[in-house]
């Protein structure tokens, strides 16, 4: 039996002090991702989406309920356990790349392991390796200013995955990119995710990159509205998850339920 790598049970997210403007932001959301799994989180602006991939990734912490990462419950880990366990366990793919300008391409994609204190002689053959998978090679001694944004974003996406994290979370990461290469780090994601096993979630509101996924959570008001599978090709489940957005847009314009 597969097992799996993200496990979140009954997380409510209340922003705000009681008696004052309080906000739920999650109001008890469930679901579980196995190992392996390419997932997408989809759902209209305030719903909630930033706030989970938050907790889900350490930075923000659940009001209540558990979240199990590999089989830790990180909801109970002290907060000096839970650096380590961030950078050991999690790569992030952001929006605007957070990539270091001062230092160089290689240096960018090296640092989680020699934040781990991984030997350089260790570091080098995990950094070309990862570096050919993403097609940057060539460019491992330049720095980010000197390359384009599809390779900054091949860059950010190598160097969420040279340490072999439990699962990359991934916010819009095609956000910043024109189409062509949205679509190319879409088909990285998608080649670590079938060639190499990599779990990975990705946040975003965009159609087309949700439908390199294979199954989207649907989140609306907090919760989970409705959940779909991708079985046939990837441009019939495009056109699945424009139906489903327009089916949330309907019931929210409807005012809920
Ligand atoms: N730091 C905060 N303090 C108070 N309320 C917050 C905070 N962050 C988010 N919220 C509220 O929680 C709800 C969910 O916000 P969240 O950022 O998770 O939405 P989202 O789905 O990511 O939206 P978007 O698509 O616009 O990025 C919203 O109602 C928002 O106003
Ligand atoms: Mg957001």
């Amino acid at each position: 039996m597969k097992k799996f790598v993200v496990n979140v049970k009954n997380v409510q997210k209340v922003y705000g002090k009681k008696g004052e403007n309080q906000s739920h932001a999650l109001k008890g959301l469930s679901f579980s991702i196995q190992e392996g799994e390419f997932v997408g989180i989809m759902g209209p602006s305030g719903s909630g989406k930033t706030t989970l991939l938050n907790v889900i990734s350490t930075l923000d912490t659940a009001t209540n309920g558990t979240v199990e990462i590999d089989g830790k419950d990180i909801t109970k880990m002290k907060q000096s356990d839970l650096t380590d366990f961030r950078s050991q366990k999690l790569g992030f793919i952001f929006q605007d790349f957070n990539l270091l300008e001062n230092l160089t391409i290689y240096e960018n994609i090296a640092l989680p392991l020699s934040l781990q204190g991984v030997s350089s002689g260790k570091i080098g053959p995990k950094v070309e390796k990862v570096a050919g998978g993403l097609g940057i090679s060539a460019i491992l001694g330049k720095y980010p200013s000197e390359v384009s944004g599809g390779q900054k974003q091949r860059t950010a996406a190598a160097r969420a995955i040279v340490h072999e994290p439990a699962i990359i979370l991934a916010d819009e990461p095609t956000g910043a990119l024109d189409s062509k290469n949205a679509t190319s780090l879409l088909r990285s994601m998608e080649n670590l995710n079938e060639k190499q096993g990599v779990s990975i979630l990705m946040v975003t509101h965009d159609a087309f990159s949700a439908s390199y996924c294979r199954r989207i959570l649907f989140i609306r008001d907090g919760g989970l509205y409705k959940e779909i599978h991708r079985s046939g090709t990837r441009e019939a489940f495009y056109k699945e998850i424009l139906d489903a957005l327009a089916d949330i847009g309907t019931q929210s314009a409807r005012g809920g339920s």
